[in-house]
């Protein structure tokens, strides 16, 4: 297709939209890697767990249903389970509805105050984003024109989840 026809069809993609910092161009491949993973919830969602405990151990004290439990038998554990799937649908969600990024501003907020309420900080969705970044980079082999448009994507997302993690108890 040549590339009047597709701006005639598309408008610009490169335009970057004000709410989410994100152009077409950005969301196309941040939607077409994603559905890569998202192939396999239960399967990459129970591995980026892993990856994550593995490297930071500490923050396995915010996961009761798994404290005690040797890696081996997480697959086996319901509760683990459960959370695997929730988290997994709560990216799908977030990157499903990139093109309507005031949707994804609510989410993001909800979210936050949801683990506000779980005493969970900034520091360990930074953690979170790292081993996150680094398995797509390992899995998915992605490009680096990918890899930015993910980075723009996850600093759109943290940047509403920040805006109610942190906010005073005495204020919400
Ligand atoms: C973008 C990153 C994250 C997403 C999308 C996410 C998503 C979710 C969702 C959808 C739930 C269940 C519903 C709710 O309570 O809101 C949940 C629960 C939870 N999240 Fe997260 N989360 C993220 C990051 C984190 C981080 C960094 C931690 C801590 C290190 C964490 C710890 C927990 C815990 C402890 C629960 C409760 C689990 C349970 O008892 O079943 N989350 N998360």
């Amino acid at each position: 297709m040549g590339a009047w026809f597709s701006h005639l069809i598309w408008g610009d993609l490169d335009a970057i939209n004000p709410v989410s910092g994100l152009s077409k161009r950005d969301i196309y491949k941040v939607q077409k890697s994603w559905a890569l993973v998202y192939a396999d919830p239960l399967g990459n969602g129970t591995e980026l767990l892993k990856r994550f405990f593995r490297a930071y151990p500490k923050s396995l004290e915010f996961f009761k249903m798994i404290k005690h439990v040797p890696e081996s038998e997480y697959g086996s554990n319901i509760q683990f389970k459960a959370h695997v799937l929730n988290l997994m649908s709560s990216l799908n969600q977030a990157v499903t509805n990139l093109n309507q990024p005031e949707v994804v501003v609510v989410m993001m907020n909800k979210l936050g105050e949801s683990h506000r309420r779980r005493k969970i900080q900034e520091s360990n969705f930074q953690d979170l984003k790292g081993v996150i970044v680094n398995m797509f980079i390992e899995v998915l082999k992605l490009d680096e024109a990918t890899l930015g448009s993910w980075g723009k994507t996850v600093e759109f997302w943290y940047k509403h989840i920040f805006e109610t993690l942190s906010k005073n108890e005495m204020t919400s």
